[in-house]
């Protein structure tokens, strides 16, 4: 399995030739070619998550996954969705996939009501992957890392809108996971954070952070 990192919050997981995005906002890679998109996960109806993900629904065939009121917002629009509740695991054929709570708000670009935010567990190639979408810091994580174990987790820091860099790494804990990469930083003046200090904080917990270049890719 391969992670990209598409910037901001948006990641593409590449598994046995098959390929899945992420809340697929794609500003900082404007020259994204989508190729082999099999499924698409949207967190949550904000325009930094939602991104390009009806548009690339639609050119390439490929549902967006959602929670049910956001998948039929996408579904009125034209892409293809699959409408999901928390908390129950759905096959996809590369692997599987639950949506799990996150805190946080959620609404579309153009102000509709769009369910609850959520965050993603995935169990891919038998790893388990965590994208915790928009949130703060909570006790559902506690929960997460008990039930689901994940290997790698994907941590907002920026603030502002969510965690910190303080409270990441208390989540980092909370999770048990050992590899966490850092997203929703940096990409705007309110969500700046200081990524050798996450690095820094991340490592004395005995962990190990993966710093991921936009368009950078690591193999798993
Ligand atoms: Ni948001
Ligand atoms: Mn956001």
């Amino acid at each position: 399995m391969k992670i990209k990192y598409l910037g901001h919050s948006a990641f593409e997981i590449i598994t046995n030739g098959k390929s899945i995005l992420i809340d697929p906002f794609l500003v900082c890679l404007p020259n994204y070619k989508p190729n082999n998109i099999y499924d698409i996960f949207v967190t949550h109806g904000h325009g930094d998550h939602l991104g390009s993900a009806i548009e690339i629904s639609k050119s390439t065939n490929a549902p967006i996954t959602a929670i049910f009121e956001l998948a039929n917002y996408c579904g009125q629009k034209g892409a293809k969705v699959n409408g999901m509740g928390l908390g129950a695991w759905r096959d996809f054929g590369w692997g599987k996939a639950i949506l799990v709570p996150a805190f946080h708000s959620s609404s579309t670009p153009d102000g509709q009501y769009a369910g609850c935010p959520c965050g993603i567990v995935m169990n891919i190639e038998g790893q388990i992957i965590y994208h915790a979408g928009d949130t703060c810091l909570n006790s559902e994580m506690k929960m997460i890392g008990e039930i689901y174990q994940p290997d790698i987790a994907m941590l907002p820091i920026g603030g502002t809108y969510t965690m910190d860099i303080e409270h990441a790494v208390l989540a980092s804990r909370w999770l048990g996971a050992s590899q966490i990469i850092p997203m929703h930083y940096n990409t705007f003046d309110a969500i700046k954070a200081d990524i050798e200090d996450f690095e820094r904080q991340i490592r004395e917990k005995g962990k190990v952070p993966i710093v991921m270049q936009i368009n950078g890719e690591i193999e798993q």
